[in-house]
This record gives structure tokens, C-alpha cells and sequence, in this order.
């Protein structure tokens, strides 16, 4: 199974962090220089995390940010936030929280009613030409609006909720393994659990939490988690997944 996979330009371990408690304090600051040095090297990120303080924390603790780290932010995701204009706004506070020049990956967080996905994207675009996006992606959508966003800019990741216990995705991971773009599942360890997973984690001599991830990387090879975590063992045992090799009979049992 590969452990690494390409996301946007670099190619990065397929387990990646979750940044969405984030505070801004200095024990934060210093838990995200531990992760890179864990071997991270995918931190996903947004506008309204923590009201800002996930992006600042971040742009404390690596700014400027390594060449071989994607850190991914995302914005629009209030009612009314898909609008040009808002998104504009929300991509240049981004870029100052985070301290660049350019974000590495920029979703657009949510596709609202009062905005088609085309205009929201048609923003992200002019971004990217401007050079302050570098790669784009787009956040809970079906394939019909993966296409749609596509029509108008690369689209190089998709992020939905997707886990052992939250499958209504599928039909969108099958999408990305044929079109080669990376798709990232949020909430990986949220729901319940099947209850074979207990005793195939341990047959492994793993955790439940490692044996879900292994469950996701083997669904996929475009998949690439992203695992929230504050706890430094947490981050070090998500990274650690990546060597557990689940069998076919065992992915079979927790499907
Ligand atoms: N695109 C979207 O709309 C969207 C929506 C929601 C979330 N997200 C993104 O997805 C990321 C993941 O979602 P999430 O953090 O809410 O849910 P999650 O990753 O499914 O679960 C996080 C929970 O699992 C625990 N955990 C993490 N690693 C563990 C381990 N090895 N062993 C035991 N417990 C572990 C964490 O607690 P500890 O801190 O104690 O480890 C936390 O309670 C977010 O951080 C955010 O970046 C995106």
C-alpha cells in the first residue's frame, strides 16, 4: 500500500492533521511544530476554525511554511459565504492569519443555495491567477458538483464527512480514484464502530483509531485522512497507521 500520495505539487504522507480545536497559545504553537516533526506534513485548516485561531496558530508555528508541507484552508462555509466578494475577503484574512504570500490548498468549504458553485469558484479561480491560492479544492459535494466546480478551475481534493460508520460518499471516492484527485475524509473517527474492528485492530496490535485509518487507506489510494487531534501520542499513533496492512477478509468484515 502506498503510504505517500500527491497533493497538489508535493507529495506528502497519506495521514495528515486536523486543526479544527486549535487555540492560540503558545503549548499549540509548539504541538504543531511536534506533528511536522512526527512526519505530518498535511495540516488541514479553515477560515472559521476557532474563530481564526487554528490559521494563526499555525502561521506561528511554521511560518513561512516548509516546501514539503501543505497546509489547506478553506472558506465559505456560512450562508451567503459562497459569494464572490465574501470569499475574496475571507482568502486575504486567511493569508494573513496563516503568514504567507500563498495558500498551498484553498477549499471552498460549503456550496450554498444563493450562490452557484460556479461563481464561488470563478472567485477561488481569480485567486489562484492572482497567485495567492496555489491548489483548489472543494468541501461536501456530490459528483455533480465536483463536475460543475471543475468546470471552472483544477480541482486537486475533495473533502466530505466519510468513515466506517458515515458511507453516503461512496459514489464521490470512486469519482476521485478515477480522476486522480485526492479525497480527504472528515470526521475519520467519528461514529460507531463495526464490531469486528475491536479485534482486528488487536490482532494488528493496534488501536481502534489506527485500525479505522487503516480501514480508510485501504478503501482507497486517493484517500487521505486527516485525523483531529491535540494530543501528541494521538498524532504519533495516526501517523503510525500508515503501516498497518489490513487484510482482504478483514476489510471485508468491517464494510
Ligand atoms: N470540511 C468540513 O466541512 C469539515 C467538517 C468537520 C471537520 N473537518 C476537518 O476534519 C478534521 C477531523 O475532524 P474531527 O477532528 O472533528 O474528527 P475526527 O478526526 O474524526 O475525531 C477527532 C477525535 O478523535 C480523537 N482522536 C484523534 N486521534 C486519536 C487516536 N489516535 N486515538 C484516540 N482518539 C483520537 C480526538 O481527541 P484527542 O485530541 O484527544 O486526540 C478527537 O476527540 C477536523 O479537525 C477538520 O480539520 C472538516
Amino acid at each position: 500500500m502506498a503510504t505517500s500520495i500527491r497533493l497538489g505539487d508535493v507529495e506528502v504522507p497519506r495521514i495528515g492533521i486536523g486543526s479544527n480545536r486549535l487555540s492560540y497559545s503558545d503549548d499549540h504553537v509548539s504541538f504543531i511544530r511536534e506533528v511536522v516533526d512526527l512526519g505530518i506534513r498535511h495540516i488541514d485548516s479553515a477560515y472559521l476554525y476557532a474563530g481564526g485561531d487554528s490559521e494563526r496558530t499555525i502561521g506561528a508555528a511554521l511560518s513561512p511554511v516548509p516546501d514539503d508541507v501543505v497546509v489547506a484552508t478553506k472558506g465559505g462555509y456560512g450562508e451567503g459565504e459562497g459569494r464572490p466578494e465574501v470569499l475574496r475577503a475571507q482568502i486575504d484574512e486567511s493569508l494573513r492569519r496563516l503568514g504567507v504570500d500563498c495558500i498551498d490548498l484553498y477549499y471552498l468549504h460549503r456550496v450554498h443555495g444563493d450562490t452557484p458553485v460556479e461563481d464561488s469558484m470563478g472567485a477561488i479561480k481569480e485567486a489562484q491567477e492572482a497567485g495567492k491560492v496555489r491548489h483548489v479544492g472543494i468541501s461536501e459535494v456530490g459528483v455533480d458538483q465536483v463536475e460543475r466546480a471543475r468546470s471552472v478551475v483544477d480541482i486537486v481534493a475533495v473533502q466530505n464527512h466519510y468513515n466506517l460508520a458515515e458511507r453516503k460518499w461512496e459514489a464521490v471516492v470512486d469519482y476521485c480514484e478515477r480522476e486522480g484527485i485526492v479525497f480527504v475524509p472528515y470526521f475519520p473517527l467519528r461514529g460507531d464502530v463495526p464490531r469486528a474492528l475491536g479485534e482486528i485492530a488487536a490482532r494488528h496490535g493496534a488501536t481502534e483509531s489506527q485500525a479505522a485509518l487503516a480501514w480508510l487507506l485501504r478503501r482507497s489510494p486517493v484517500m487521505l485522512p486527516i485525523p483531529g487531534t491535540l494530543n501528541p501520542t494521538h498524532a504519533k499513533e495516526n501517523v503510525a497507521a500508515l503501516e498497518i496492512e489490513l487484510s482482504e477478509e478483514e476489510f471485508a468484515a468491517l464494510q
